[in-house]
């Protein structure tokens, strides 16, 4: 079906990410400070994003090029309307293997059972600690971690598993909770991953003191709870995942600082307002809404994703050493294309 797309690097496109809106409920410091993204910021007028039908066509013609896994993600997702018509739109598409949603999890008590009726198989919940303070300032709202925690039941609830739990480690901040978090869904079927904190975006005050590499992590958890690594699911896996010994579960870490993954990198993302971006920490994105809004056909359409494929030659995580923050400045915010 893909034809053979691949991009400069030999890498084909496999992972679509869809970012359906560039708001958000919560001001999370390492991503939308609340002190820039105050109430009155200026977030994309309702006509530049994409319909669901507008999306759900590029979706499409990203599949057809060869995508298998489609992630509905923000801002986030579930403050806009409906978001489960946009899953069953989804979910129609031939070729689609792996169908999933990356959440803060506030809404998702209440949206649970309908994202689950939609089509929708398993979602992804960001959760930086369990501790009310730390997860307080983090989020820059002072959201509670019961409230997610409550939104993870009810999506367990309705089937949407297994849900994983995405959590951004910095140093000083809330390395220190790290293994209650373990400790607290060990058993529970739920596996946490953590992230090293990255240089996304241009707003966030990433230096790289402030990240906690991986292995420190993992040997904390190592001697409370013995584990042993996993083999990868599939070629590029972003997350390393290591078990148990004892049958509790999985726990990953995902690790861009340290051990960057570009080379397996097959993941595209598309912005809520039609650009597409072949890279985190891309400058630019290519318009499709444009050429969608001016009428082109699907042909037309899927010319200009193989081509954009072809030229791509991103590999951001690899170089960053070497380019130490240069063209920061410019760089296209996370929430825009997702995580
Ligand atoms: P699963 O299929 O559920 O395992 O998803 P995944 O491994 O793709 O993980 P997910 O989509 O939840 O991504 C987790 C986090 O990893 C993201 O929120 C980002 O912080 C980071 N991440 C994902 N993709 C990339 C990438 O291409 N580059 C970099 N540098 N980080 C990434
Ligand atoms: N570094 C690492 N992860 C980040 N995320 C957002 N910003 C950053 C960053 N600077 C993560 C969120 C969420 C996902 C969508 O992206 O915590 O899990
Ligand atoms: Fe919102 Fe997610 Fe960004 Fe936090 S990381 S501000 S939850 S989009
Ligand atoms: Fe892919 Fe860019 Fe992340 Fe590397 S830095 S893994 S190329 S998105």
């Amino acid at each position: 079906m893909s034809g053979g797309l691949v991009d400069t690097l030999g890498r084909p496109v496999r992972d679509l990410r869809i970012s359906v809106t560039d708001r958000c409920n919560l001001r999370c410091t390492y991503c939308m400070p609340a002190e820039v993204y105050g109430e009155r910021f200026h977030f994309l007028p309702r006509a530049e994003v994409l319909s669901f039908k507008e999306t759900a066509r590029l979706a499409r013609l990203f599949v057809e090029a060869g995508a298998v896994k489609l992630r509905i993600t923000g801002g986030e997702p579930l403050v806009r309307a409906d978001v489960d018509r946009l899953v069953a739109m989804l979910a129609a598409i031939p070729g689609v293997e792996d169908l999933t949603l990356t959440t803060n999890g506030l809404l998702l008590a209440q949206r649970a059972e309908r994202l689950a009726a939609a089509g929708l198989r398993r979602l992804t919940v960001s959760l930086d600690s369990l501790d009310p303070a730390v997860f307080g300032r983090m989020n820059g709202r002072g959201a509670s971690p019961q409230q997610v925690l409550d939104g993870i039941r009810a999506a367990q609830a309705a089937g949407l598993g297994p849900v994983k739990v995405n959590a951004v480690v910095e140093r000083g901040v809330n390395e220190h909770t790290a293994v209650d978090m373990v400790e607290h869904f060990r058993g529970t079927g739920v596996s946490v991953r953590f992230i090293e904190y990255m240089d996304v975006g241009t707003l966030n005050a990433w230096d790289r003191s402030r990240v906690v590499p991986s292995a420190e992590l993992l040997t904390a958890i190592d001697a409370r709870w013995p584990v042993e690594a996993v083999e990868p699911a599939y070629r590029g896996e972003v997350a390393e995942r290591y078990r148990f010994t004892d049958g509790a579960g999985e726990v990953g870490f995902i690790s861009s600082v340290t051990q960057p993954f570009c080379a397996d990198c097959t993941r595209v993302r598309l912005s809520p307002d039609g650009k597409v971006f072949t890279c985190l920490f891309a400058t630019d994105g290519t318009d499709l809404r444009a050429p969608l809004r001016a009428g082109e056909d699907d042909s037309a359409l899927a010319a200009r994703i193989a081509g954009l494929w072809r030229a791509r030659a991103d590999r951001y995580s690899e170089l960053r050493a070497d380019l130490a923050g240069a063209g920061r400045e410019r760089r296209v915010e996370m929430y825009r294309i997702g995580g």
